[in-house]
């Protein structure tokens, strides 16, 4: 019989919550949307009761997605469970998932109660939630470091109550493997109603195993894998979603496992994840780096032309990493321009499709070709500006600069119709730049706490992509711009960037 995996995905809870990762509802609703195109099981939108933001995004995405379910998190309190419950209830299949800690340490220290007051809470909690929807999940907290035989009377009052997914995380990345495989199994063969109940692992990668890890309790029965994008997540983070994928699509023979998801969207994902949060890909990063597929060794590569399988267990097609990259040029109309865009996996509307085009147009003039790379940055930037509309754009600006002189810079910039100009000098043409936005915009104080530049693709005349991170009061706002001049690249970083700190 095939052994279905459901993939649950917390980019959005779990991932938001490592520093420098918090993410505006427009960011969160276009992570969903990637997330339901590469056809995940369930989508946790977030922790509902934790701030009005979050129960905003959690309903929106609920609103928004309708191929997969989406959670809220909750803690086994009454008023946790109605504010995650009203924010999933327009979803289809709304799912409420309710935690309560079962470790010695976390009771005692953190929840202050006996283990049977847990149990009790536990059935309350569940018995509530029941009555709202019939997908309800429940988590024993730091479950590799409870006793088995009291989680098991955990499971068993949540069950009992109406539970029918139960995960147990590995919430400080303490476990290993075998002991991971043997906990699932354990459990699950030793409540009294183990039918219709789905077990879940959830790891965290303290020690680097959180995939492994993860695997390792498909083996020993679960049913349900929580993982993130990119393996975002608190401290280390969490299982990363593409690994634990791609290893049981890679080895059929050891995990005899599917899932239902849409792999070749795994690239696009990443990306558009990376690109929200202002990071980029370790270049070794498995699956998704920009080296996961590049074979440098002469001995590699020889064997790679003689037959890909010598040295490559998966291929970048199945990613959705494409090697054919074809290129454009200014002389290519907009139906080709769509055309390659399909083929590469974006379904623009029209109004999308003119500004991306507009903006092919504007880079074709300054580069003789664009590839497959600097397509997909078009239009990933062109989806992160959209929401910025309102708020100021760069006009024009000048610098003047030299190693011997205080550089200056004069920049316009526009606001509903309105133009602004301000002149500043400066430490460098950035330094001058971001002085002259800023006596035009004045944002609150911040702290530039990153600034990355890197080159979209090969050769002298790439696009530069920009990303700014300013934080104020331990909240991040990235800033993205691209162009082929990157100070003009970091200016239209730094504008984005002010323009969601004004907000
Ligand atoms: O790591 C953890 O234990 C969690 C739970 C709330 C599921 O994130
Ligand atoms: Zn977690």
């Amino acid at each position: 019989m095939e052994n279905h995996i459901k993939i649950f995905d917390t980019t959005l809870r779990d991932g938001e919550q490592s520093p420098g990762c918090s993410m505006n509802l427009k960011e969160k609703i276009e992570i969903a949307k990637c997330l339901e195109r590469l056809k995940v099981d369930i989508i946790e939108a977030g922790f509902a009761i934790s701030s009005p933001g979050d129960f905003e995004s959690v309903k929106t995405v609920a609103e928004t997605v309708k191929e997969c379910t989406v959670a809220s998190l909750a803690r086994s309190v009454e008023k946790d469970i109605d504010a995650a419950w009203e924010a999933v209830r327009c979803g289809v299949d709304p799912r409420i998932h309710v935690f309560l800690a079962t470790s010695p340490l976390h009771m005692e220290y953190k929840l202050k109660m006996t283990p049977e007051q847990v149990i009790e809470n536990t059935a309350a909690a569940v018995k509530y939630a029941r009555k709202f929807c019939s997908n309800i999940e429940f988590s024993c907290e730091d479950a590799t470091r409870s006793d088995y035989d009291f989680m098991v009377k955990v499971v068993n009052a949540a069950v009992a109550n109406g539970a029918t997914t139960i995960n147990l995380p590995d919430t400080v990345g303490y476990t290993t493997p075998d002991e991971m495989r043997q906990l699932i199994s354990y459990v699950k063969s030793h409540i009294d109603r183990p039918d219709g109940v789905t077990f879940s692992v959830h790891c965290h990668n303290d020690l680097g195993m959180a995939t492994a890890n993860s695997l390792a309790g498909v083996l020993g029965g679960a049913g349900q894998i929580e993982c993130t994008i990119n393996g975002l997540g608190e401290r280390a983070g969490n299982t990363s979603l593409e690994e634990v994928v791609m290893a049981m699509r890679t080895r059929p023979d050891i995990y005899g496992a599917t899932t239902r998801l849409d792999t070749t969207q795994i690239a696009r994902t990443s990306k558009t994840v990376y690109n929200i949060i202002g990071q980029t890909a370790p270049l070794n990063k498995p699956i998704v780096g920009k080296n996961a597929f590049a074979h440098e060794a002469g001995i590699h590569q020889h064997g790679v032309l003689a037959n890909k399988a010598t040295y490559e267990i998966l291929t970048p097609e199945s990613v959705g990493v494409h090697t054919n990259n074809l290129v454009l040029g200014k002389h290519s109309g907009k139906h080709a321009f769509e055309t390659r865009l399909k083929e590469l996996g974006f379904e623009l509307d029209k109004e999308e499709l003119i500004k991306c085009f507009e903006e092919f147009k504007v880079v074709c003039d300054k580069k003789k070709t664009v590839n497959d790379e600097d397509l997909e940055a078009i239009v990933s930037h062109n989806s992160m500006a959209a929401d910025e509309d309102k708020g100021y754009k760069l006009d024009w600006f000048s610098v003047n600069t030299s190693n011997f002189t205080t550089a200056t810079c004069t920049v316009s910039l526009e606001k509903d119709g309105e133009k602004f100009e301000e002149v500043a000098l400066g430490d460098g043409p950035l330094d001058a730049a971001f002085g002259a936005i800023n006596k035009i915009v004045r944002p609150s104080e911040h702290i530039f706490s990153d600034f990355r530049i890197y080159s979209i693709s090969e050769g002298k005349d790439t696009l530069g992509d920009a990303t700014i991170k300013l934080n104020v009061d331990g909240k991040s706002f990235n800033g993205h711009g691209l162009s082929t001049d990157v100070i003009q690249a970091s200016i239209v970083a730094y504008i984005n960037a002010v323009n969601k700190l004004l907000k």
